[in-house]
This record gives C-alpha cells, structure tokens and sequence, in this order.
C-alpha cells in the first residue's frame, strides 16, 4: 500500500487489462492509460486528499483467468472497482463476479451492444456509434456486397449479426461469413483469402481481434488485393494491432472509432504527448486508451461529489458529470449506463498511420439495444438539430 503524508488510506481502483495473451497489444494500451490517469490524479493531490492506488493483475486474455482475478480484487483484496476487459467474452466472465458482490466494473471497449447490467459502465462504443456510421460510409464510398471475417467468439457473431441487418436495408447482401480461431495463423486465414479472391466482394468487415489481425492485413496484401478497390473495415484494428503490421499491408484500410491517434484537437493532441512521454515514443494510443482515461477521470470526479467509493453512490453522481475527453465532451446516459461518443471514420496511409476520413461533429447518444437500427438514424443527437445526417454530407 503507498504511504501517504496525511496519514488518509488511498482508495484502491483494480484494474484488470491483459499485459499477455492474444489482446496484450490494445489491453496494454488501456493498461497504460489507466496508470496515465491514476497518475495525474495523483500529482494534483489525489481524490479528497486521498491518492489512488491501483490494484492491477494480468489475465492473459483469457476469461477464467479475469473471472478469478475479478473474484479475487473483489473478496481478498476488498476493491469496490475494477477497471477492464477487452474482449466482450471476458467482460461476460467478469460481470456474474461484479453484480454478486455489488460492484460496478468500468468497461472502455467498443462492443456488440445489447446488454446492460447496473454493475457496469460503457464507455466503448455501442453499435449505432460505430457499426451505423461505418455501413453508411462503406455503402456511400465502397459498396454493399460484404464478406465477413471474424475471430471465433461471441463479439464477432453479433457485430456481424448488426453489419448484416444493415446491409440488407441498404439493399446490399453477405457474399460469406467466416471464423477463425482467436489465435489464428496464416493458414487459418488461406480460406478467408482464397473466398474473397473468388467471390470480389466491395468490402471485407473484419471482426478480427488481437495479434490475428496483422496476419489476416499481411495475408490480404500478399494475395495482391487492392485496398483502395476492397478495403477491409473494421472496429477492432486499432492503432495497436496496426503498429504489429507493415504500412503497406495497413494502407487504404478502414477503421470506425471515436478517437484516433491524430485527432488534432488541442485535448487529444495533449493526451497522445503525455502518453508518449510516460510510455515511449512509438507507444500506440487507441480508442480504448482514450476510453480507459476518461473513465478514471469521470470516476474520480464522482467520488468527489459522492465522498466514498462505494458503488452505488458513485453510479447515482455518475448522472450529472460531463468530462472534457479527449475525443470531446463526454457523458453517462444513466438510462442504460453506456456513453455519449464522438463517431468518426478514418482510413489508413501508406505510412500506416490514421488519416480522418468522416467527422461530422455529432455527439450521439448511446443506444445499446438499437432501438433504433436504421442506417437513416444513427445519431440519435443530444442537442437540437437534425437527427439525421443525409449520406451526401459525409466526406
Ligand atoms: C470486443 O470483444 N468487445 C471487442
């Protein structure tokens, strides 16, 4: 436990990202990004005058391992919080442990929407964030025959579920849909390659998580794919997973998050350097570090205004906070416990780096159930204003 000079306890945050196993790239990232905040809380005095410590285990990418270690934070090492998971099989694993002792785990990850437990918080996209706004994209600029590839759990067959909805609005069709494992190699994906090569859809949507996802790019780019003609679009190829790839096999590639490493925004553009300098110079920043900082931030207001950690006090101060994110305003909708985003799309150069491709400046309300799935009503605004963006206004 750190000692600290008013003799006050610090309030303990678990923290619980995989530093090891297929996801380590990104949940390292979400990791590092929860010491950033941690840290500059700590440097401007703490919560109440209270440092925060952080309580961090490493689950290995494996949902028994942060089953157990959620079990154990929550019982031995009397945490109220935890901050993590990735993958949403391991935030399934972890969400029994959470609701049975009452207490609320932070969840910075774009998932496949459709689920809500008072015992967490959202702050990752949900589908009509990020799935809505890239169809629209991809149909507009691409096309609406679709191939999907995707790892073998249950992120990808719902995503795919909602990406296929869509494309039948839009009167477009799947040509395929194939899984490999979460731990595929080259030869898991010689099928995906050989069916894509045979079947010319206008667009690859790849639910390909972790180290996998740099093999499937490399196997696209050797097959001799053009990217700027097929792209591969995804919501999980994020800053990391590309930093694993050569550029040429990240160039033209599509990804929908709501930050990016070169947002240039005065907020965003202080975050990457401060992250760079605590972490490395060629350290990759992605949406779910951005995720992972804000929610420390927001939480730690929250205690401010609530005076404990317990959860439940915490959940309810929750309600009236908005914190200045590095993507933008953010916010907790308390109706279904998920966050007020910043959609964006953005494709990737030759350098391999994110170029903006898409940014209308919407804030949009979370909506995890979609309730509302149609390609014409993705923003669902929070302010007045046009609910809808007609396709002809995206870049
Ligand atoms: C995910 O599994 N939510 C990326």
């Amino acid at each position: 436990m750190i000692a600290t000079k008013n003799g006050l306890e610090p309030w303990r945050f678990g923290v619980l990202f995989s530093r090891s196993g297929v996801t380590a790239g990104v949940e390292t990232t979400q990791h590092n990004a929860t010491i950033l905040a941690i840290e500059a809380i700590n440097a401007r005095g703490g919560i109440l005058g209270r440092p925060v410590e952080p309580v961090s285990y490493d689950p290995a990418s494996d949902p028994k391992q942060f089953h157990a270690l959620a079990e154990r934070l929550l019982g031995r090492d009397r945490v109220r919080l935890i901050f993590g998971c990735y993958m949403s099989s391991t935030r399934k694993a972890v969400l029994p442990v959470v609701e049975a002792y009452r207490s609320l785990l932070l969840y910075p990850t774009l998932y496949e929407g459709f689920e809500y437990s008072p015992n967490c918080i959202y702050t990752g996209s949900a589908p009509n964030q990020n799935s809505v706004p890239l169809a629209r994209y991809l149909f507009q600029h691409y096309g609406k025959r679709m191939f999907f590839v995707g790892s073998n759990y249950v992120y990808p067959y719902e995503s795919n579920r909602i990406m296929a909805d869509l494309a039948q609005q839009a009167g477009g069709e799947v040509l395929d849909e194939i899984y490999v494992p979460l731990d595929a190699g080259l030869q898991d994906f010689a099928k995906a390659v050989r069916e894509i090569g045979r079947t010319q859809p206008d667009v690859i949507f790849s639910t390909v998580v972790g180290r996998s996802t740099s093999v499937f790019y490399e196997a696209f780019y050797r097959a001799g794919f053009d990217a700027g003609r097929m792209p591969i679009a995804s919501l999980t190829t994020s800053e990391a997973e590309v930093a694993e790839m050569p550029p040429q096999a990240a160039a033209g590639h599509i990804t929908a998050a709501p930050f990016f490493d070169v947002l240039n925004t005065p907020a965003a553009v202080r975050f990457v350097a401060d992250f760079r300098v605590r972490f490395g110079d060629g350290a990759a920043v992605t949406a779910g570090a951005e995720a992972a900082y804000f929610q420390v931030m927001l939480i730690a207001s929250a205690i401010e205004q609530a005076g404990t950690d317990e959860p439940e006090p915490v959940r309810a101060a929750l309600a009236d906070l908005e914190y200045a994110a590095p993507q933008g305003q953010v916010r907790i909708d308390p109706s279904n416990n998920h966050t007020f985003l910043w959609p964006r799309v953005a494709k990737l150069d030759a350098q391999g780096r994110f170029r903006i491709a898409w940014d209308p400046g919407v804030r949009t309300r979370p909506d995890p159930y979609c309730v509302d799935q149609r390609l014409d009503s993705w923003s669902w605004p929070d302010r007045p204003g046009p609910a809808v963006l007609p396709l002809a206004s995206q870049g």
